[in-house]
């Protein structure tokens, strides 16, 4: 399975012949290094509404026919969009054919902003757990720390754990190091940094917080072979 980060909270998984992308926030988004006419995923992961995540959900899901997997509400207004959807929520899990989601909980907000100014109550953001081929991805989504992710840890034996640590809208890096404690992934990316003034951090200050997970500092386009 190959695991790719492209900026601010956009992964992309590849395995079992298909193409799952996270967050593909492409347009606007000053890190990544994808442009919305080149990718063509099978699968797209939300993890909430809020436009930063959403992204280009909508144009990539219709020119491939892609499977949009989201929070129940959010999966609902998607699919008023003319995409196809599976609605799930948090603490429920599914095999999918290119392995299995389940949402956990995530502490921060989750609505859509239109382009005219409504703003679109999209339910409970999440984080994503992600199986497939015996290994297991977390993206924690946009998050505060909290100190259930000891029992998401305990739980779950994590590979790899994207950790937000922008600061301001999520963990900085010192609560995102914690988290990294509560989780005991054995490697972890930090993401959500950098994008815009307001989360600029250098994920070195991260990095020398954790002391038990190997820690990636990826840029744009890098990826993890697990
Ligand atoms: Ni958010
Ligand atoms: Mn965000």
């Amino acid at each position: 399975m190959k695991v790719s980060f492209h900026g601010h909270s956009v992964v992309k998984i590849e395995t079992m012949g298909k193409v799952i992308l996270i967050d593909p926030f492409i347009n606007g988004n000053s890190q990544t290094d994808l442009s919305v006419e080149n990718e063509n995923p099978d699968v797209i992961l939300l993890t909430h509404g809020h436009n930063d995540h959403v992204g280009d959900t909508v144009e990539l899901a219709k020119k491939n026919d892609a499977l949009v997997i989201a929070p129940n509400e959010l999966a609902e207004y998607l699919s008023w969009q003319g995409v196809r959807v599976h609605n799930m929520h948090i603490g429920g899990a599914h095999e999918f054919d290119f392995g299995k989601v389940k949402y956990t909980q995530a502490f921060h907000g989750s609505s859509y902003v239109t382009e005219d100014k409504q703003i679109i109550y999209t339910g409970m953001p999440g984080g994503i757990l992600f199986t497939a081929e015996g290994k297991t991805i977390l993206h924690a989504g946009d998050t505060a720390l909290f100190s259930d992710m000891k029992l998401i840890g305990e739980l779950n034996p994590i590979d790899l754990a994207f950790i937000p640590i922008g600061d301001n809208f999520t963990m900085g890096p010192e609560d995102a190091a914690i988290a990294v404690d509560f989780l005991k992934p054995k490697a972890v990316v930090p993401v959500h940094y950098n994008t815009f003034p307001v989360i600029e951090q250098d994920p070195n200050d991260f990095k020398r917080l954790v002391s038990d997970a190997e820690v990636h500092i990826l840029s744009a386009g890098q990826s993890i072979e697990l």
